[in-house]
């Protein structure tokens, strides 16, 4: 290093103003190199061939699913590991959550994984675990849910939701199925909406 360089370099460490300035510049640096193609690759931006828009009954049971904080113990983010795709099934992938919003990855796993629960049980076993899940899994310290079996499910906003994620996300709903929405909710408990979300879990890449 020349007699030069070596007194610029003590410019900046001796200049903690200075420093700063440039630590912000090199990590927004880097920050945009990685995540600037990000936003123009297809395959990050374009759902997977097979995704589907949620029912009016998985898209309100995903809302109830996020009212009771399930999603605080439980992630929905299977990473490209060996010890998790042999647990979990493929490993997630941005395709899937294209629609999400809020996402429901997470990254704190109390139970499970859920990303690819759907059609693991049947909805009856889902049924008795949400009510008290020490009936079927004795050492479980999942908290129950039994007023969800109780709670007619609410139909109250779901057009308009429906309506949201198509305009503003591009859920591609058809106008008819936003039309049915209430038919579908009719005589439908919390329970059944939650269920119905979960069975719809991972259904893309099945
Ligand atoms: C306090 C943390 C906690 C909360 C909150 C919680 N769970 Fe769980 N969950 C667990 C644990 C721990 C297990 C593993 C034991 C068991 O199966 O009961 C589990 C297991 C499960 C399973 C079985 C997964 C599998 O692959 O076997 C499902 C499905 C599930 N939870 C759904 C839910 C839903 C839906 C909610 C919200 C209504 C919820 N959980 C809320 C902790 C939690």
């Amino acid at each position: 290093m020349s007699h030069n360089a070596k007194n610029r370099h003590e410019i900046v460490e001796r200049n903690v103003g200075l420093l700063a300035i440039l630590i912000v510049f090199a990590i927004s640096l880097g920050a945009l190199v990685e995540i600037t193609p990000l936003i123009f690759q297809q395959q990050t931006n374009e759902p997977v061939d097979n995704l589907r828009p949620y029912t009016a009954l998985e898209l309100e049971g995903r809302d109830i699913y996020i009212r009771e904080g399930c999603h605080v113990c439980h992630s929905q983010m299977i990473r490209p590991f060996r010890s998790e795709t042999e647990r979990y099934g493929h490993y997630s992938v941005a395709g899937e959550s294209v629609w999400e919003h809020p996402f429901l990855w997470g990254s704190k796993r109390t139970g499970p994984d859920l990303a690819r629960v759907g059609a693991r049980y049947s909805d009856e076993w889902h049924r008795v675990h949400l009510i008290d899940p020490r009936e079927l899994v004795p050492e479980s310290n999942m908290p129950g849910f039994p007023w969800l079996a109780k709670n007619a499910v609410s139909d109250k906003h779901t057009q308009q939701k429906m309506a949201l994620f198509r305009d503003r996300f591009g859920m591609p709903y058809t106008d008819e199925q936003i039309a049915n929405a209430p038919k579908e909710l009719e005589g439908k408990t919390e329970m059944d909406a939650i269920i119905a979300y979960l069975q719809s879990l991972g259904h893309a890449m099945k």
